[in-house]
């Protein structure tokens, strides 16, 4: 992965070093580089906000420990960047931990954990494939996933980046590949994001950048219940208010009035 694409390490990096983190991922730090550091400074300057990747962060680990706990023993975190739930989780070791981003974005994050390569207690597989064509799915069964077998599916922080008639196609294929006990972990802008000028700024930064947002939804649990899965979503500021039984409530600093953004979890029942 380009240096670049640490940005979201460097946010979880700056929340664990909070005297009171809401989300705390010990192997953020190793990932954030200078560079990244600058990127990040950059971005926040420019009205980035934090509180999507952290509290993603903790939504997502609640939700995949529950599942493992279930005796899902397979995971799918499609545009992992860099996530590092496979080494910080402590995951059951009949775990199969796959990992897809675009060729070349995850070896930088497995070079700079060498350091903690002895904490991957679960057997992780890495698959450099681009998510907007269809060979993925096929990779990701030729390296031992098992669609007759349920799994957790993670796609955190990539929805922003695609067309929507491809992030349909990609949440077809990953339905397609989940069988009865699946669970989708997944995080979208709401489309207010796009509406409130509080973010113009930041917007155009990241249009600027080459890394446009394009996507938002305005009822995203709707959407993946159309998409055949029991789903339940949450905006920011619903988890703030306590509307969510097993995640805590983040605190104000992660929810600031202009952060429109879902989180949720469905399931195949
Ligand atoms: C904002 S980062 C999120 C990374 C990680 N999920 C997290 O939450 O920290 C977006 C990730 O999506 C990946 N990505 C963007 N477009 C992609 C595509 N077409 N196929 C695969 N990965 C893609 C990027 O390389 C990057 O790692």
């Amino acid at each position: 992965m380009r240096e670049t694409g640490f940005i979201t390490a460097v946010i979880r990096a700056m929340e664990n070093d909070q005297l009171d983190p809401y989300l705390v991922d010990r192997h953020a730090p190793l990932l954030s580089t200078p560079r990244s550091k600058a990127m990040a400074a950059e971005a926040l300057a420019a009205g980035g906000t934090v509180g999507s990747v952290v509290v993603r962060g903790l939504f997502g680990d609640i939700a995949l420990r529950d599942a493992l706990a279930e005796g899902v023993t397979q995971v799918v975190c499609l545009a992992a960047g860099s996530d590092t739930r496979a080494w910080r989780l402590g995951l059951p070791s009949a775990t199969l931990f796959f990992e897809i981003d675009l060729p070349g974005q995850l070896e930088a994050k497995e070079t700079l954990l060498a350091p903690v390569r002895d904490q991957l207690s679960c057997r992780r597989l890495s698959l450099g494939q681009d998510l907007r064509r269809d060979t993925w799915a096929q990779e990701l069964q030729a390296a031992g996933y098992a669609p007759g077998r349920p799994a957790v599916w993670i796609v955190e922080g990539l929805l922003p980046y695609l067309r929507s008639d491809q992030f349909t196609r990609l949440i077809r294929s990953v339905r397609k590949m989940s069988c009865r006990g699946s669970v989708l972990l997944i995080d979208a802008p709401h489309a207010d994001y796009y509406r409130d000028p509080a973010n113009a700024k930041f917007l155009a930064f990241m249009k600027s950048r080459g890394s446009a947002f394009q996507l938002g939804s305005e009822d995203f649990g709707g959407y993946l219940r159309r998409h055949g899965w029991q789903a339940e979503a949450y905006t920011l500021a619903q988890l703030r208010a306590g509307t969510c039984a097993w995640v805590p409530p983040p605190p104000a600093r992660l929810c600031p009035p202009r952060d429109h953004h879902w989180v949720a979890r469905a399931r195949l029942a």
